[in-house]
């Protein structure tokens, strides 16, 4: 695949027609705007009409519907602001202060796996802000029925600087290179596996940096080869769309969408969303496998010798987890680049520089502890 900012400028100007779209509210700068009460109101004989116009939206449109008032109740939004500023305040104070993949540290504040610890601190307001009709709808319509939500907390403050423009997970956590290696198809396949979303909890004017995107994007397959180079940069800063939303609206989008974090420039509002990674049922394999066990035990053969490079590569892969997802943020943090270091990363360390079985197995250890949300 080969990447032509020619081509992407062909793919992205585009016009939304909103004939195509009969259940959104209006079409602003090209992205589909719903009215979640409208929404709510759907007849049940026309759902499915809307969750097909939904995967259209987010395939052949324009890759972002933003529902307003997908939290009627505001009160609801606010209890969970209270639970994340806590987490946020406390964690600082721990020195625990969270990076982020796409942005200078500074004026950011991140909570990683925010579902579990708004879970673990106050259930009820979990509840009742994950019996969200509106994250239902757009995220069975996506992804089917199974699917797995995770949501990271971004508060971006007065003088945060803007994200560099990316696309998002599975390839989007990538290097250029690593992203390379997978085939053509598999990079049509990344963004079926995943929906992003965010959820407002304060107002987003513009200047308080409401998130960027380049409608029809996500239709570029190159796309995961492009967004690291200059002239997409300078394209994305030109031709790029900001919506200025309210507490209480969520945005969700493909995450092949190029789009990044807005700087906010506002003198006082501490712009936070509640982003929302949607997970398909089917990233996953069908067995159970322990595969630190599986190392540890062939970690002793692999080590004797006796196979070709191109052997021992084959052997690693089968038996060691290659992908550093899902991890514990917190803990896991990635060493260079975006990803933590795998198990079969280890592996190979371990071999290259001939450790002894017990240091394997301690640095699997320690690397699993790293992973659990739980001490
Ligand atoms: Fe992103």
């Amino acid at each position: 695949m080969e990447v032509r900012l020619d081509d992407l400028a062909a793919v992205v100007e585009q016009t939304t027609d909103p004939a195509g779209f009969p259940h959104a509210a209006r079409v602003e700068r090209n992205v589909l705007v719903y009215d979640a009460a409208q929404a709510r109101a759907t007849s049940s004989s026309d759902r499915a009409a809307l969750a097909a116009e939904l995967v259209r939206a987010l395939t052949d449109g324009p890759g972002i519907v933003v529902f307003e008032g997908a939290f009627p109740d505001l009160a609801v939004v606010d209890r969970v602001t209270e639970v994340f500023d806590a987490i946020i305040a406390e964690e600082a104070a721990t020195g625990a202060a969270a990076g982020d993949h796409f942005a200078p540290p500074g004026a950011n504040s991140r909570v990683w796996n925010a579902l579990e610890k708004l879970a673990v601190r106050d259930p009820e307001a979990f509840v009742s802000y994950y019996a969200n009709d509106v994250i239902a709808l757009v995220s069975s319509a996506w992804l089917g029925p199974g699917y797995q939500l995770t949501s990271q907390v971004n508060v971006v403050r007065p003088g945060g600087r803007a994200q560099e423009p990316h696309r998002d997970y599975h390839l989007g956590f990538l290097s250029d290179e690593q992203a390379a290696r997978y085939p053509d198809h598999v990079h049509a396949l990344s963004p079926v596996l995943t929906l992003q979303g965010a959820v407002a909890h304060t107002d987003m004017p513009l200047e308080s940096g409401p998130t960027l995107y380049l409608p029809f994007s996500h239709q570029y397959l190159p796309g995961y080869l492009a967004w690291r180079r200059d002239d997409v940069k300078a394209y994305f800063a030109q031709h790029h769309v900001q919506l200025p939303l309210h507490k209480g609206d969520a945005g969700f989008f493909n995450p092949a969408v190029l789009h990044g974090a807005g700087s906010n420039v506002s003198r006082d509002i501490q712009r936070m969303a509640n982003l929302l990674q949607v997970s398909s049922a089917f990233g996953r394999a069908m067995e159970q496998v322990d595969r630190a066990r599986v190392v540890s035990a062939v970690y002793p053969v692999l080590r004797r010798g006796g196979l070709r490079g191109d052997e021992l590569e084959a052997a690693v892969a089968a038996a060691a987890e290659g992908y550093p997802f899902p991890t514990n943020l917190d803990l896991d943090q990635p060493v260079d680049g975006p990803t933590p270091l795998s198990q079969a990363e280890l592996v190979r360390h371990a071999l290259a520089e001939g450790w002894e079985p017990a240091a394997l197995d301690a640095t699997l250890d320690a690397h699993a502890a790293r992973r659990r949300t739980t001490s």
